[in-house]
């Protein structure tokens, strides 16, 4: 009788000993799967200003793509000697925009909308006008920032 109960208690013990292990071995091979799966989220690098050109880099009617963050931004000086920035990515399908220096204008060679030097869509697909930025001249640096 002593004998069964031992039998039986260690029986049980190696029971809940392989369902445990499998538990685990399963959490161990499940786990990282759905964290592949659904990642969690990361917080976009937060960047409010940038030094996009040096003065002098650019002479009047031509534009340049600098990096704002992780997207691209533009940086117009007009053939009126004014700087202006967007971000240079085109609000129909996020191609990158360019100055185009014979029209003097922002076109998009994906589906070739255009906009104009305020950033609005004035012909083509995008729905929407460039998001404008603010440029200030400090020094030899031009920099441009986020409005608000
Ligand atoms: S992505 Fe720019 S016009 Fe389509």
């Amino acid at each position: 009788m002593e004998n069964y109960e031992n039998g039986q208690s260690r029986r049980s013990f190696l029971n809940w000993l392989l369902v445990g292990g499998f538990g685990s071995l399963a959490a161990a091979t499940i786990y990282p799967l759905v964290r592949f799966i659904y990642p969690p989220e990361l917080p976009q690098a937060v960047q409010n200003s940038v030094v996009a050109a040096k003065t002098g880099e650019m002479p009047p009617n031509s534009g340049k793509i600098f990096k704002f963050g992780t997207k691209p931004g533009i940086l117009i000086r007009t053939k009126g000697d004014e700087y202006r920035a967007f971000s240079a990515v085109c609000t129909h399908l996020q191609c990158a925009v360019q100055y185009e220096e014979s029209r003097g204008d922002i076109w998009c060679a994906c589906h070739n909308g255009r906009f104009d030097l305020s950033g609005k869509n004035i012909s083509g697909p995008p729905p929407a006008p460039l998001e404008v930025f603010n440029v200030a001249i400090r020094g030899e640096e031009i920099i441009v920032s986020k409005k608000g």
